[in-house]
């Protein structure tokens, strides 16, 4: 497999979309029949921007980041990293995948810091940025456990802190902050606005909730069922810096809100289109 450029060298061009899916489609071959997942999809993600992505389950936006992370081809159309078709695993992004993915021998910290490690970064400083990320996610004290010991929801601060703590140019999540309560939730929704409003990464976030796509994106894409196309791609207006806990007063949050529901309600399962 071709392993993509590391972009440190690469020249920075930014007169194209950071992400490009163009005209992409997705059939997947079942044992008796293939099915289209994603259907001729053309959406273009600038660099900077946090882009979130809502559908109903099923509807191919796990599909779509695995593109974007090369693990997967699409059936039709080109996929587009930094002006070029993404070709084999693209090292440049980060990825909060939709299933955990830590290893099981490592222990969290050492889970964590594994990216550093790839990376050539020194113990010290190592520990240093492990440490911090873990206090950010709010599992200080849980360096030493393994991952089976972690509930789910740890589990997947683990994954995200693994992502976050080498400042990727990309963040890829599948919802990260799916299984938490909601309290935590917000909590951590504002210390990834925090870290996104300094680093400035691109993100994709994939979220089943409305009030966080309108919370935290610059922009919302809708998705509809499957065969999966873009029903509503909505700028969020809401100025920054954005505080995540006053947001949901803003006046323009509750009409988001609703603009955001009548697209998305009439794809969900159960509630037929007419
Ligand atoms: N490897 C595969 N082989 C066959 N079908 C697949 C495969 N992966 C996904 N699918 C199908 O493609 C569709 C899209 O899957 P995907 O995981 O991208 O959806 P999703 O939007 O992420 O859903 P959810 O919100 O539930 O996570 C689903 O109907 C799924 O059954
Ligand atoms: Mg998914």
């Amino acid at each position: 497999m071709n392993v993509m450029a590391v972009g440190a060298d690469s020249e920075r061009r930014t007169d194209h979309p950071l992400i490009e899916f163009d005209h992409v489609g997705m059939i997947y071959q079942g044992a008796r029949q293939s099915f289209v997942a994603v259907d001729d999809l053309a959406v273009a993600v600038p660099r900077g921007q946090f882009c979130c992505v809502v559908g109903p389950s099923g509807c191919g936006k796990s599909t779509l980041l695995n593109m974007v992370a090369g693990l997967l081809e699409p059936s039709r159309g080109t996929v587009r990293y930094d002006g070029a078709p993404v070709q084999g695993p693209n090292t440049r992004v980060g990825y909060v995948t939709q299933k955990d993915n830590l290893l099981p021998w490592r222990s969290v910290r050492r889970n964590v810091g594994l990216p550093l490690e790839l990376r050539g970064v020194g113990k010290r400083e190592r520990a240093e940025r492990v440490d911090q990320m873990l206090d950010l996610v709010g599992l200080a004290g849980f360096g030493d456990a393994y991952p089976r010991e972690l509930s789910g929801g740890m589990r997947k601060r683990v994954t995200l802190a693994r992502t976050l703590v080498y400042e990727p140019e990309v963040i890829l999540a599948d919802e990260p902050f799916g299984a938490l309560d909601s309290q935590l939730r917000t909590v951590l929704q504002d210390q990834l606005v925090r870290i996104w409003e300094r680093t400035r990464a691109t993100v994709v976030f994939i979220t089943h909730d409305l009030g966080e796509a309108v919370a935290l994106g610059d922009r919302v894409v809708v998705m509809s069922s499957r065969p999966s196309r873009v029903v509503l791609d909505r700028t969020i207006d809401i100025p920054r810096p954005r505080d995540v806990f006053s947001v949901r007063f803003d006046p323009r949050f509750a009409a988001l809100h609703e603009e955001l529901w009548a697209a998305l309600s009439p794809e969900i399962e159960g509630r037929g289109r007419a």
